[in-house]
């Protein structure tokens, strides 16, 4: 029999109160429904296929100061680290002996010109060694439009760079009041990496203190108007050594925050259709098998940490975060193995670029 979810989701076009709807319903039957749909999307555009992406974690040092954020600046409990220039390389490297088609380097904002033309040294060196084998895609935050284009000329071509929530009260709510945590600005960087050059990913914290299914809606929204290539959203979760963690009693309970999390990446996948949307770690931390419920939901990217052991234990964004492990192989082919009957494969020594991205860029 055909829910009422069945017809909404036939419609072209979903409008606000349709994704409230759907973010909220408590039928099993349409939550289904919802993620058979959004598989269904996912295959017809974007094919069966996960990509893979060696997630590197550059520099725990940030200059912002997140009130959700364990590496914050004001956090003293965390030891400061940066990865060797040489260690980064390596690692690169041995993803691409892996089999992984590309990496993500994330860190802390920094954007000291020490540190930019580092980064640009890293990247060079990437493409130069893997022979232009290996995707670069970037996550260091809020930086210059000649930052940008510095970083895009050297060989980087993807970008994310979360919104964190489109709802500017809600951002001024989780951010301090100060000049390094600006909604506008974090707007006009988003612009800045699509003007530079960069397939532009962006996302949302899901299940903040205080958001409600409309701002959830809202962030939807904010994905399609903005044109957006990559998405990467997951799950808040405290960290002790934060503001926020006082808020805790304010918060939904895990399962229904996972839930929550399902549901934004089956929307997000219906509604945008082509664009690369990430299973994201958080996702396991609140559920083991969260990264598979994630693709089989609508997501088609997985990037196993292989940030070094040494260093990883200080990249704690929030608490729980999984542990790194020594060979990410043991991870990816735990994934294969999961994946087998499922209908989906991963896509060896891929790219996996948005094809949003190169949908847009041919259209204009
Ligand atoms: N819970 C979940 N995600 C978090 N991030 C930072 N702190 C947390 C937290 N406590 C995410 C933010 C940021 C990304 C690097 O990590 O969305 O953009």
């Amino acid at each position: 029999m055909k829910t009422l979810v069945d017809s909404i989701l036939t419609k072209g076009i979903l409008t606000k109160d349709d994704l409230v709807y759907l973010l909220s319903t408590k039928e099993e039957k349409e939550k289904h429904s919802l993620f058979r749909k959004a598989n269904q999307v996912k295959k017809e555009h974007c094919g069966n296929v996960v990509y893979l992406r060696g997630l590197i974690e550059l520099s725990n040092i940030c200059r912002k100061d997140c009130n959700y954020c364990g590496i914050r600046k004001s956090n003293e409990k965390v030891v400061r680290y940066t990865l060797p220039e040489d260690e980064v390389i390596d690692r690169a490297l041995f993803a691409l002996r892996r089999d992984f088609g590309s990496v993500v380097i994330q860190s802390g904002e920094r954007t000291d010109r020490v540190f930019i033309d580092m980064l640009t040294r890293v990247i060079k060196a990437i493409r130069e060694r893997s022979e232009g084998t290996l995707g670069i895609t970037l996550s260091c935050g809020e930086q210059s439009l000649e930052t940008y284009q510095q970083w895009f000329d050297a060989g980087a071509h993807r970008y994310l760079l979360r919104i964190e929530t489109s709802s500017e009260e809600l951002f001024r709510k989780i951010h301090p009041d100060n000049e390094f945590h600006r909604f506008e600005d974090r707007m006009q960087a988003l612009e800045n990496l699509r003007k530079a050059g960069f397939q532009t990913g962006t996302g949302v914290m899901i299940g903040l203190p205080g958001q409600t299914p409309e701002n959830l809606a809202d962030d939807l929204l904010f994905f399609r108007s903005f044109d957006i290539d990559m998405i990467g959203m997951g799950p808040y979760i405290p960290h002790a050594d934060t503001p926020m963690a006082g808020w805790k009693t304010r918060l939904l309970k895990p399962a229904d925050r996972f839930e929550l999390s399902l549901r934004m990446i089956a929307l997000a996948r219906i509604m945008l259709k082509d664009v690369n949307i990430a299973a994201s770690t958080a996702l396991q931390t609140l559920d083991p098998d969260g990264r598979i419920k994630a693709i089989l939901a609508g997501a088609n990217v997985f990037m196993p940490n292989m940030t070094p052991k040494i260093y990883a234990g200080d990249y704690n964004l929030y608490e729980g975060k999984p542990q790194v492990i020594d060979d990410p192989m043991i991870i990816v082919n735990e994934l294969e193995k999961r994946l087998r009957g499922l209908g989906e494969s991963i896509g060896y020594s891929k790219w996996g670029d948005s094809k949003h991205f190169f949908k847009r860029v041919i259209k204009n």
